[in-house]
């Protein structure tokens, strides 16, 4: 071996610098609980691909409903065998992974009836999956990282009282992080008021199943609309959501050396780029899509 084969000429180094200057380094967000084929919580955390995981979901609450989760196959909430994986959120908290639980999906009854609603759904989350106490934990005593929303039907109204709400815990010692899933168009129609509080850490925007904003072969539409989101919405970071898979998402899907070669390097240049989410682990499971995009995330 060449004995300077180590050595930065001064230019390498400067053109480091640069890159350095003008990209951010992201992390990969994986949506986990809607497939029981997906391995499980702590099989997804030992893979080392993932900084986020997001539990879903709790698909029925507020007005007055009794709460419920959906884990799919995986556990059944109502028998308590999905404390089970109260064990693996410490696994992946250790490993500095943070867990979320998201609220609403696709399918489900969940609604805000009032401010009074949000602060009860508040309550009970708190009491539920964070740092409170109750009877009745599904995921066991494992205290979660935060809430994420991803508020697909129902009614519009109340989200930013329920962030406020949530948020409000923070001053009881460990942070609660809230996450959220809008569709790529602004104003979301279920978030966009909430996003409007600023109060969210991570918003990991749905690009895909939205053809005016997402990748359709053409990067244009996906990249003016990833600037809007960068430059007009309040949140800490921001991350481009994607299907893992072209079965993951009716549309929207991105080949993954167009998503590293062609768009990760326009939009970390962004300061708010937080990196990209993924729809969802059994999909990654699927394609590997994860490992294929993760030396340029
Ligand atoms: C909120 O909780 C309080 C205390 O449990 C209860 O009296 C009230 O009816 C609840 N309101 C709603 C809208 O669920
Ligand atoms: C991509 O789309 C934009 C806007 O629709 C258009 O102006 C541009 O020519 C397209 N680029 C390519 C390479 O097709």
């Amino acid at each position: 071996m060449a004995k300077n084969s180590h050595t930065f000429s001064p230019l390498t180094f400067l053109l480091f610098l640069t890159f350095v200057a003008t990209s951010h380094a992201g992390g990969i967000a994986i949506y986990w609980g809607q497939n029981g084929n997906e391995g499980t919580l702590s099989e997804t955390c030992a893979t080392g691909k993932y900084t986020h995981v997001i539990i879903a979901f709790l698909n029925v609450f507020g007005n007055r409903q009794t709460p419920e989760m959906n884990l799919a196959g995986h556990c059944n909430p109502s028998t308590n065998s999905c404390t089970k994986f109260s064990s693996e959120i410490k696994d992946c908290q250790s490993k500095g992974i943070k867990v979320l639980l998201s609220i609403g999906g696709g399918i489900g009854s969940y609604t805000l009836s009032s401010i009074e609603d949000a602060r009860n759904v508040s309550t009970f989350l708190w009491n539920t999956f964070l740092g409170g106490k109750s009877s009745s934990r599904p995921l066991g005593d494992a205290v979660l990282d935060g809430i994420d929303f991803d508020i697909e039907l129902g009614s519009t109204q109340n989200y930013q009282h329920l962030a406020r709400f949530l948020k409000g815990y923070c001053r009881l010692g460990k942070r609660v992080y809230l996450g959220a899933a809008p569709q790529c168009p602004i104003p979301d129609k279920f978030l966009g008021t909430a996003l409007q509080t600023g109060l969210f850490d991570f918003v990991w925007v749905q690009f895909y199943n939205n053809p005016p904003c997402q990748y359709n072969g053409n990067i244009t539409n996906l990249v003016s609309s990833w600037n809007q989101w960068t430059k007009n919405v309040p949140a800490t970071k921001i991350f481009l959501g994607l299907p893992a898979a072209t079965a993951a998402a009716g549309s929207g899907f991105i080949p993954a050396d167009v998503l590293s070669s062609e768009i990760l390097p326009v939009i970390k240049k962004s300061g708010k780029y937080g990196g990209v989410m993924l729809w969802s682990r059994f999909y990654d499971l699927q394609t590997g899509y994860s490992s294929s995009i993760s030396g340029s995330v």
